[in-house]
């Protein structure tokens, strides 16, 4: 009997291409690095399944050339990368990878959230540069964190990671929108309105998937209406950020800062987040941990191994 076959557009981590190579007929390409288009539409061509990354736009006429396709897993939670109402169409099934990057993602949304307020960055090229002369009473000066106001945009489980870390640090949290789980009563916690979270953070952290609703949620008018004293963090999708307004804020002092791990147009980043002391950013390191990576790629293979025996995919999204 044939085996199915799998295109996996990356190189996974080991125990997933190990387990990919036992079960499946796999178009695997050597590299990490991102495939073309032409790769890509060569590889689902023959494809019964699809392994893809946020960075592979799968749209309507690569699906169109996979006549064999019965499943795209995207190794990812969100999925603005898919064309979701062209797979409908067909009858392809879309599967993400929810709840096993909450906490990487959550863990990485406070590491920038503390290295922006408390200037990790600047302080650690001090250090390494040898520039450092001694403790002064005014270098370097940060923000509180401790006892302040988190604003959580999209109250999903990432969301409410994030929510759940700041209890640490006795802060009042205000958030927007929310999943179908209901969100814990917490006497610190409050839903508002995106007005009055913006008005009312001295953190805004971003945690919505990017949908033509999403995108650009927050632009000029947005940013006018936070603190001055205030810092945005983005985790989610960079193009739920006007990026350019954003840089506008930062330039006019009417922002404190920003810590970024996501851009408009990855991997290019805009100028005016370079080389801009009031900015950290990461290259696209939400789910960046060894063991989140793996559980990824096993939750592809959960879904494929279920839609190619004909039953439901435990992370359908379409
Ligand atoms: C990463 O950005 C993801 O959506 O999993
Ligand atoms: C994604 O997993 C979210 O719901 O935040």
């Amino acid at each position: 009997m044939t085996r199915p076959r799998v295109f996996v557009t990356r190189l996974l981590a080991g125990p997933v291409m190990a387990r990919l190579h036992e079960v499946y007929d796999l178009t695997q390409r050597s590299g990490e690095s991102a495939p073309d288009r032409r790769t890509l539409l060569e590889g689902i061509r023959t494809a019964d399944a699809v392994i893809c990354t946020l960075t592979e736009r799968i749209d309507e006429q690569m699906l169109q050339e996979a006549p064999r396709l019965k499943v795209v897993a995207n190794y990812a939670v969100g999925y603005n990368n898919i064309d979701l109402d062209a797979a409908r169409r067909r009858g392809i099934v879309v599967t993400n990878t929810p709840d096993v990057l909450t906490d990487a993602t959550a863990d990485l949304t406070w590491a920038l959230l503390c290295a922006v307020a408390r200037r990790v960055p600047e302080g650690h090229a001090l250090v390494q540069g040898g520039g450092w002369t001694g403790w002064t009473p005014t270098e370097l000066l940060g923000s509180d964190i401790s006892g302040q106001t988190l604003g959580i945009v999209g109250m999903g489980r990432i969301g409410r990671g994030v929510a759940e870390r700041a209890r640490g640090f006795r802060m009042r949290v205000l958030y927007t929108g929310g999943s179908s789980a209901p969100v814990p009563a917490d006497p610190l916690w409050r839903q508002t309105a995106l007005v009055d979270l913006l008005r009312g953070s001295d953190f805004v952290s971003l945690h919505v998937p990017l949908t033509a609703a999403t995108h650009h949620l927050i632009g000029r008018h947005e940013l006018s209406l936070m603190r001055t004293t205030a810092y945005l963090i983005n985790t989610s999708r960079g193009p739920v950020v006007d990026e350019a307004a954003l840089v506008e804020a930062l330039q006019g002092d009417r922002l404190a800062g920003a810590a970024l791990d996501v851009y408009e147009n990855e991997p290019t980043v805009h100028d005016g987040l370079r080389s801009c002391s009031k900015v950290v950013t990461l290259p696209h390191l939400g789910s960046a941990t060894l063991h989140t990576r793996i559980r990824m790629g096993l939750v592809c293979l959960a879904n494929i191994d279920a839609v190619l025996q004909g039953n439901p995919a435990p992370n359908r999204v379409v």
